[in-house]
């Protein structure tokens, strides 16, 4: 009832809906009314109450509550159902549990997730109210083997949302992280559900720093890792960032499905920083170094190594800098 009653305000913001309204609508009493509007105002929404007027909203706090997420989207399927968390263990493990009755699209997203994860095994530190800590269930009509181009098709859209939102220069260190200014403000993690010809659900957990400060990323990241608010020197606004993500999502990942990875590869190949530069490459039980020299029509990274050309299909890429590999 809160989110209906916050939808209202919404639509009709600056402008002042009647308590006698809001009760008639939603058939609840002007004293439940008055109580939803309260705890909307302990939220941090701003809600003038005017006698004979009634309620009016002046100021939504940076909350990604969807009801104001779902104004900012041009989608068709990506986040018609948005399922919202204050705070969870992680959205890619809420996901899966629910992906295979869930709609292809839902999302979930959380303001604070305490079992974060990361490619790898790795932790994904996921303070409240600071960042993008969503998951998105897909279901594409695909041979799993080709499941991992999604993660890519996935990272050309979050390196666009950012672009486009923050003005910033995001790029994409092969396969799907996405950097600004040389460090990492944003991951993808992708996991998936199938059998040999046919996949079920593939879960993209998606995590972007945005307003997250320096002191929330551990002393030994710092070096490689960063925020959108700490490389912009401004507050970014996680819903409007967010629902452009979701846009962005929904576009490149169609473009995909209908047209195969060729539609997207020369986005790949463009927002790449890793072209042309020396990395090493870190596999479960490999590790390469050489120059990346291109990312084939498939998706597959191409390294030059001193043993010859190497096809890389999935890694962990770090560039070659001046103090080493980052
Ligand atoms: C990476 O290692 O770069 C991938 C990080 C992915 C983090 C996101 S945050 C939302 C979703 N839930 C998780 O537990 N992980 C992903």
């Amino acid at each position: 009832m809160k989110g209906k009653i916050l939808k209202e305000l919404l639509d009709n913001k600056g402008e002042f809906i009647s308590g006698q309204m809001l009760s008639r609508n939603f058939e609840i009493s002007r004293t439940a009314v008055w109580k939803y509007i309260n705890a909307l105002k302990e939220d941090g929404y701003v809600i003038e109450a005017v006698p004979n007027k009634g309620y009016r909203l002046i100021e939504a706090p940076d909350l990604i509550v969807p009801e104001e997420i779902k104004t900012m989207l041009k989608t068709s399927f990506v986040g018609n159902n948005i399922i919202y968390k204050e705070r969870i263990g992680s959205t890619s493990d809420y996901a899966k549990k629910i992906a295979l009755t869930a709609g292809e699209g839902t999302v979930i997203i959380a303001e604070e997730q305490t079992e974060g994860r990361g490619r790898m095994g790795r932790r994904w530190i996921s303070p409240p109210g600071t960042g993008i800590w969503m998951s998105i269930i897909l279901k594409p009509k695909l041979n799993p083997a080709k499941a991992y181009q999604i993660t890519q098709a996935i990272a050309v859209a979050a390196a666009k949302a950012i672009k486009e939102t923050c003005g910033l220069n995001a790029g994409i260190k092969w396969p799907n992280d996405i950097i600004v200014n040389g460090k990492k403000v944003c991951g993808i993690l992708t996991e998936m559900s199938a059998e040999s010809d046919q996949i079920y659900y593939i879960v993209i957990g998606v995590g972007v720093n945005v307003n997250t400060s320096l002191d929330d990323i551990p002393p030994e990241l710092r070096a490689k890792a960063s925020s959108l608010k700490e490389e912009l020197g401004r507050y970014v606004s996680r819903k409007k960032l967010l629902a452009n993500m979701l846009n962005w999502v929904e576009e490149i990942y169609l473009k995909f499905v209908n047209n195969g990875f060729g539609a997207v590869i020369k986005d790949c190949r463009e927002l790449s920083v890793i072209l042309g530069k020396e990395v090493e490459v870190i596999q479960t039980d490999q590790k390469y170094r050489g120059r990346a020299l291109k990312i084939r029509e498939d998706g597959i990274l191409l390294i030059e190594t001193q043993e010859g050309i190497k096809e890389i299909l999935s890694g962990d890429v770090s560039i070659r800098g001046t103090g080493g590999y980052i």
